[in-house]
């Protein structure tokens, strides 16, 4: 089926030109087309201009969307979540309101191994029914494009369990997924005091070569932080991950600096995540390695901790993608507009920073860009039209969701 929409008072298209991802002051450059068209066949963008320079006698058996007085921009790439899970925590958020840190609520057996006895109760059925609410979700506040890790099973069967979700969801969904083995999310309490043996059996020996073979991840990332994994122990895991075709990702000083962002270059990552805690060696490592830094500012914002420098980041010439980290313990939240608006207060950035952040460079850190993440002619249609009367209202007004209708693959979804 054709598509064509029209009468786009703005369409932002975030023009990728070639590049995976946009840095320094190019980050700024929206490639606003006012007054704009945007013609779609099949899945794919066929055309994108002015309204004056459409020729509307050739729109016959095209369905015609009339965007009057909206902003038209790339559906959101959301490149971290967590979103796969069972039960929640709002004991431990209530916990931190009264003074207890994240850290403390997890040596007393909350935090990730929490959720962890969740998912292994849960079945796959379960979870995917869960999962399927928060994906609709997702797409009503503009998320087109998510990726999703497994690292609350954590151990050979209820991590397979979660990466066979991921996947089956995919296929079944309009919501395009991308899977993510995180079995080096926490140390599972039956390998308390026995991390070497659980990376070495379960991760290195079992899980790796059988997530790969199956095709259940494209990426592997482990949380490099005091207390779960230091850099050898993700050196190993990401040795074995890549002499299987997993693509590295990193948690990466999210709590203190744990050298997590000088091995995402050093390894070759596709980014490194959080950031709160980078050192300027660092920064410049990420810069020149071209590993994209993935900030979470939700985390910051829900757990009242620092936020990542963004500032000095894009003006060392990272490439900065925002992400929600959508999962029950550290950010409940999967609005990308609402990461977009504590990225521009707390973060200092642009808001056509933050446009570039939550799109196109969300799609360079899943490797995907060449495909989504921009309205250029030959990529996928993943659009999302917003009732704002300009793109700088989105992180502007805060708190409402703005999009009106969703554009994936081609279709125009109805909620
Ligand atoms: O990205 N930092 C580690 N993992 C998650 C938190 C997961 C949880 O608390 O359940 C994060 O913040
Ligand atoms: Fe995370």
């Amino acid at each position: 089926m054709n598509l064509a929409l029209i009468n786009i008072k703005q369409l932002v298209t975030v023009p990728a030109q070639g590049q995976r991802v946009k840095t320094g002051t190019d980050m700024r450059e929206l490639g606003i087309i006012e007054n704009g068209a945007v013609l779609i066949e099949e899945e794919n963008i066929t055309w994108i201009g002015r309204m004056e320079d459409l020729s509307m006698g050739n729109l016959k058996e095209t369905d015609i969307l009339d965007c009057m007085d909206r902003v038209v921009m790339p559906g959101f790439v959301d490149s971290h979540t967590h979103l796969l899970f069972a039960g929640s925590r709002e004991d431990e958020f209530a916990m931190r309101s009264n003074g207890v840190s994240y850290q403390e609520i997890a040596e007393r057996g909350g935090g990730i191994v929490k959720t962890m006895s969740h998912v292994r109760e849960a079945t796959k059925k379960e979870l995917k029914k869960q999962a399927r609410r928060w994906l609709t979700a997702l797409l009503q506040h503009g998320t087109t494009t998510v990726e999703v890790k497994s690292g609350y099973g954590l151990d050979r069967d209820h991590e397979i369990k979660m990466l066979e979700a991921i996947n089956e969801l995919n296929k079944e969904e309009v919501m395009t997924i991308v899977s993510t083995f995180l079995g080096a999310h926490a140390i599972p309490p039956e390998f308390k005091g026995r991390k070497g043996e659980y990376i070495r059996e379960v991760i290195i020996d079992k899980l790796i070569p059988y997530v790969a073979t199956k095709g259940l991840a494209s990426f592997c990332d482990v949380f490099c932080e005091k207390g779960y994994f230091d850099v050898d122990d993700c050196k190993a895991i990401f040795n074995k991950g890549k002499t299987y075709g997993l693509i590295p990702k990193l948690h990466a000083d999210e709590l203190s600096a744990s050298g997590g962002a000088e091995l995402a270059a050093a390894v070759g990552a596709a980014s490194a995540d959080h950031l709160e805690h980078i050192s300027d060696a660092g920064i410049t490592a990420l810069a020149n390695a071209n590993v994209v830094g993935t900030l979470l500012p939700g985390v910051s914002f829900f757990l009242n901790h620092r936020y990542a420098p963004a500032r000095k980041l894009i003006d060392a010439g990272v490439a900065v993608a925002l992400a929600s980290d959508f999962n029950p313990g550290s950010c409940m939240s999967y609005s990308m507009p609402l990461m977009m608006t504590i990225a521009c207060t707390h973060m200092q950035m642009s808001p056509e920073e933050v446009i570039t952040a939550a799109t196109l460079n969300g799609a360079g850190a899943l490797n995907l860009s060449h495909e989504r993440g921009s309205i250029e002619v030959g990529k996928k249609a993943d659009m999302i039209i917003l009732s704002i009367p300009n793109y700088k209202f989105l992180p502007y007004h805060f708190g409402e969701n703005h999009v009106e209708k969703v554009v994936k693959n081609g279709v125009v979804l109805e909620f």
